[in-house]
Formats: structure tokens, sequence, C-alpha cells
């Protein structure tokens, strides 16, 4: 282990993060998902289609919770927790414990070394890790190292927009010698108090919750060792390490339609017109909002998937669509500043009486016609496009209409970020 190493395993040894919680079950009864989890997201990791075998697991620098997490929501694969942090891995398995969990094993040690465990992943989970290693790189050639030949990363790094005043706080703390200790962290936070009211590094605390909580703040601000990335520094750093982009976990926070809600149709227009990796770039640096980014990667080469759905090919139909976690029905109607969709054509209220629908999601709300409702709640990842296009609801739709208009829609709920595709069969 490096200096660099050392110096974070000592900090998540005393500040554990993130805040366990000490029920799975009652966690995700109240909503708490986790993004990238090959349960939800199979269709983003695997658009060919998931491996049909039990999956292989590794959750890389796991935390306090991850691995367990992965093990209870995916009863059926085998999840491997590998993390630095000794006290972040004894409530790892507490939580093994409390829910049963045989599927789970735990090891303490470096991400680097995971060769050493003689294994191959189909899945990667790495969330919040890789950022601090001192060779960031090196951690990735590493897990890319045993991942599975189709197999398939989530990554989280941080964002380098939003995490302007992290960075400045960082250094003037890192100056101050501020430790990381209860004395530490009291001072930090009187002097974050006195900051001007529009100091960035306060803009950013405002956005996050979390940071009442020590451990979060200690991650924060009085990081030893943390860099972010802009969306070409992501695309850059996967692509020079051998990996394939592999798509946006959320494509609201990377696409004009839901990022630019505020801005013109001119202006919103414009950047939709770029293409996507351009698109990306100017969404970020125009929303400043992206303090981290999620998304999946798998190995370069020929067979490789594209990360975007093909909607213009012939084959368009036989996509599988499938909701998000945490898109759910909200109340509709009268709501100023309903984001998204202002384009979509087959808003029945234009042509009938109809009662709009309204779904939320992230704090985005849209507001859907009943053949667009009835489309949405039919994506369950059960079902191709083919079958949908037969749903009662769209037979009010005239016909010559009906697939273009449902093409069009089902790729603005992509950019929305509100459905995967896999492609075929389902
Ligand atoms: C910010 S926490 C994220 C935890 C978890 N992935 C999550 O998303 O909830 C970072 C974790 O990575 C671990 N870590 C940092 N560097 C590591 C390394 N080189 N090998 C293994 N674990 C590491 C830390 O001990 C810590 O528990």
């Amino acid at each position: 282990m490096d200096d660099v190493s050392r110096m974070v395993a000592r900090q998540y040894e005393a500040y554990a993060y993130p805040a366990p919680f000490t029920d799975l079950a009652a966690q995700i009864a109240e909503g708490y998902f986790e993004f990238g989890n090959p349960a939800d997201y199979a269709a983003l990791l695997w658009p060919e289609g998931r491996p049909r075998r039990p999956l292989s697991i590794l959750a890389a620098g796991c935390g306090t919770v991850q691995a367990a997490y992965l093990a209870h929501t995916n009863r059926d694969s085998e999840v491997i927790g590998v993390d630095l942090s000794e006290a972040s891995l004894a409530h790892e398995r507490f939580l093994q414990e409390r829910h049963g969990l045989a599927n789970l094993r735990l090891f303490r040690g470096d991400l680097r070394e995971v060769h050493e465990l003689g294994r191959r992943f189909d899945c990667i989970v790495c969330s919040g890790v890789l950022h601090h290693l001192a060779d960031p790189d090196a951690g990735l050639r590493a897990l890319a190292g045993v991942l599975a030949p189709q197999g398939a990363m989530t990554l989280m790094l941080y964002g380098a927009t939003a995490r302007t005043g992290v960075y400045m706080l960082q250094d003037a703390l890192r100056r101050l010698r501020v430790p990381q200790s209860a004395e530490g962290v009291a001072f930090a936070r009187r002097l974050v108090e006195q900051l001007p009211d529009d100091h960035f590094a306060r803009w950013y605390l405002r956005g996050a919750a979390e940071l009442r909580d020590d451990a979060a703040f200690v991650d924060t601000f009085l990081h030893p060792q943390d860099r972010a990335y802009t969306v070409p520094q992501v695309l850059d750093f996967l692509e020079r390490n051998g990996l394939a982009f592999g798509g946006w976990v959320d494509n609201a926070h990377y696409y004009a339609d839901a990022a630019l809600a505020r801005f013109t149709p001119e202006v919103r227009g414009a950047v939709a017109a770029l293409p996507a990796r351009e698109q990306w770039a100017v969404v970020e640096m125009l929303t400043q909002n992206l303090g981290m980014h999620m998304l999946a990667a798998r190995h370069a080469g020929e067979g490789t998937p594209a990360p975007e759905p093909d909607f213009a090919s012939p084959g368009w139909q036989s996509l599988v669509p499938r909701r998000v976690p945490g898109l759910r029905r909200a109340e509709a109607g009268g709501r100023a500043g309903s984001a998204g969709v202002a384009s979509i054509a087959d808003n029945p209220r234009a042509s009938s009486a109809a009662p709009a629908v309204a779904f939320s999601r992230s704090g985005q709300t849209i507001e859907l016609g009943p053949g667009q409702a009835a489309l949405l709640e039919a994506a369950d990842g059960s079902r191709r496009i083919a079958d949908l296009l037969a749903l009662p609801a769209l037979a009010q739709v005239p016909a010559a209409a009906r697939e273009p208009l449902t093409r069009e829609f089902l790729a603005q709920m992509w950019r929305l970020g509100h459905l995967l595709f896999a492609r075929g069969a389902a």
C-alpha cells in the first residue's frame, strides 16, 4: 500500500462512509436504491442481454453498505466486497448477519491487488473510490484486469464543475493543517460559516444535506486525496485504460432535453444538435451542477455494444424498454415549471379532454397523455416496442402516426433518463 492509501485507509477507519443504516429491507421499503445495481440496470450494463447465469459481482471499495446491499438485491448472485477499512467491513458484516446473506464474501485489502483473489467478475461496482487513489488509472486497470470478457462496470467519479468550491476549501484547510478529528471538523465548520454567502463551497454545501454528518464532511472537505473529472476527462480516463464508455446511469444530466429545460428552445436546440459527446460536455459547462459522474463501462473491442440504442434503425421495434428505479406517478396538473417534455407530440390534452398523467423522478416532473403514460407503465423490461405498439391505449392515435410518435416519445424518455433499452428479445 502506498502512503496515500495509508492516509485514505486511516480516514475511513475513523470516519466510515457512508453513514451506515441498520436494516436494508426497511431502507429499501422507504425507496432506497443504488444507481447501477445490476438488478435494476442490466439493460444499461448488458444491452445485448444479461449473462444467463448467476452473476459474480465485485464491490470494489464497498464502504459500509454497498456489498451487503448488492448481495441482498441480487440473491441469485455471488457478491465480493473489498475495502481498506475494517470499520466499514464490520458494518457490512453486521448487515450480512442481519439479512442472512450467504452469497456475500468480504475481504480487507487494496483494490489494486484484487487479482490475488483469482477471480473474474461479470459486474464490478466501484463508486466514489478511484478518485481517492494516487494513481486512479492504475486502479482502473486493476479492475479491468479482473473484469470478465463480457463483464460490465459501474463507476462513480467526482465531477469537476460542481466541486470547484470543495477544492478551494480543501486547499485552504490543508495549508492550515486542519486535522481529521472532532476539533478539526468543528473548526472547519466554523470557518465555512464565515465564508461569503456566494462562496463556491457554500453553494456546494447548500445542495448536499448529507454534509451535516461528520463522516461526509470529512470525506468532502478534509480528504487527503481526491480529484474530479469533466466529461471529456471521464471518457479519456476510460479509453486510455482499454475500456469503452457504456452509457450514463442517468441521461437527464447530460442531454439538453432535461438538463437545459430552463434555457430557451434556441439554446437547447443548438446544444441538442451537437454530436453526443460534445452535447454532454457543453451541458456540463452550462449547468455546473454535476458533482459526480455515474457511468457504465465495458472492455473496448469489436463486439462491444454502442452506448446508445439505435432508434433510427429498421430494428428499433425489437428494443426492450425498462423504467429506471425511482420513477413514479405523481399528482398531475397545474404545476408551473414541469421540466422536460415540452416537445412530445402526442399530448392528447391538445386533442381531447383526457386528463394528463404525471410522473416524477429526481426532481423532474413530466406530464403525459394517456397513450404515453400507458407506454411508460408497460415498459417493465419484458416486452419489445413492437408489443407495446399494440397497447389498447394507443388505438386512438391514427395508425400512420403511431410508430413515429412512439419512436420519438421513447427516444425522449431515454434522453430524460427514465427508460433504458435492451436490444433483442426480452
Ligand atoms: C467514499 S467511500 C464509498 C463507499 C461505497 N463504494 C459507496 O459508494 O457507498 C470510499 C471507500 O473506498 C475505500 N477505498 C479507498 N481506497 C481504496 C483502495 N485502494 N482499495 C480498497 N478500498 C479503498 C475506502 O476505505 C472507503 O470505504
